[in-house]
């Protein structure tokens, strides 16, 4: 069975998006990993990222998104999807390198945004069953399309929001991992999101499946892999290396999260966002001065092995 990993945090910007696909590309390059992203984000950048716009247009206009998994549901078409949104290969840009070939995305459209108002909306039949059927439709997609045992890992990028479309990613993750930039928003935020998922979230489903339900889907429990650092500040006057806000932000997180804050922090860099526009992962920069100079291919190399150790325990 597949490991399923939400990255989820309600800020916009943190970089949630960038390290998903580092941290995708990063298990099956150094991993010989079977990885699926799955965008579930209406922006879709993900989606851009790894198949550049013009084919993520033609994707989307052959529906062949995450949409499809929803649309039932709020009653747009009669049939779920089968395994054909998977679009294989999905990094487009590096064509050089079979490097990434197990590297497979469900892709997000921009309409996505519309079907979680009708997600909200929709009910059919039993209270409880329809709030249990809504949450679960990523879950039983997993299984009835037969995609899970073809994964190592699977990973959903998933939205600045916690309503129905993201709980279906938490619904069927195994863990899910809180990309934070060490500033005071993230103290009071970051320990927010974890209870909403604990306590609001997987609690409630679990309260729901209790209730009883039509269909037998496994919906594992979701519990923390660990909160990354990203986009901290470096070349400040602080003895850190960080900058003076950064350092002292930093070291509120680390009080805060103790051990489940993962090393190494990824950096603020320009050869990060760079990289991410292009479409490339890290790893394939190692040769340039903002990249490889900086040592941040191997900052995600190690903070992928980190994880995937915690991963592999869930
Ligand atoms: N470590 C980083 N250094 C520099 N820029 C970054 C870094 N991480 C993300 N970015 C940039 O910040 C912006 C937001 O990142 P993104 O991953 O899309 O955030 P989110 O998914 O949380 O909204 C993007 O333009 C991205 O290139
Ligand atoms: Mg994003």
């Amino acid at each position: 069975m597949a490991k399923r990993i939400s990255i989820i945090n309600f800020k916009g910007g943190v970089g949630k998006t960038t390290f998903a696909f580092q941290f995708a590309a990063g298990l099956v390059r150094y991993h010989d990993a079977r990885v699926l992203l799955i965008d579930m984000d209406h922006q879709s950048s993900l989606s851009i990222v790894c198949l550049t716009a013009p084919e993520w247009s033609t994707i989307v206009k052959a529906k062949l998104t995450v949409n499809e998994v929803f649309r039932p549901f709020i009653g747009q078409t009669s049939s779920f999807p089968d395994k054909t949104i998977i679009k294989q290969r999905a990094i487009k840009r590096i064509s050089y390198s079979t490097n990434y070939d197990k590297l497979d995305l469900v892709p997000a459209s921009l309409q996505l945004d519309d079907i979680e108002i009708d997600l909200t909306a929709s009910h059919h039949g039993n209270a409880i069953h329809s709030e249990w059927d809504k949450r679960t439709l990523i879950c039983r997609w997993l299984e009835e399309a037969n995609v899970d045992k073809e994964y190592d890992y699977i990973i959903f990028d998933c939205p600045p929001a916690t309503k129905i479309v993201s709980q279906n990613a938490i619904a069927a993750s195994h863990g899910y991992i809180i990309p934070v930039v060490p500033e005071a928003v993230m103290e009071r935020g970051a320990p927010h999101l974890a209870a909403m998922i604990k306590d609001g979230i997987d609690a409630r489903l679990k309260a729901l499946a209790s209730l009883g339900t039509k269909r037998k889907t496994h919906v594992p429990d979701t519990e923390l892999v660990g909160v990354v650092i990203t986009r901290i500040r470096t070349h400040g006057p602080a003895q850190s290396g960080y900058t003076d806000d950064h350092t002292r932000h930093l070291a509120s997180l680390q009080r805060q999260w103790g051990t489940m804050l993962i090393e190494p922090y990824i950096p603020e860099g320009t050869g990060i966002s760079q990289a991410l526009d292009d479409g490339v992962p890290v790893y394939e920069r190692s040769g340039t001065q903002n990249i490889g100079g900086r040592g941040l291919n191997k900052i995600y190399q190690n903070l992928t092995d980190a994880l995937k150790v915690r991963v592999d325990a869930l």
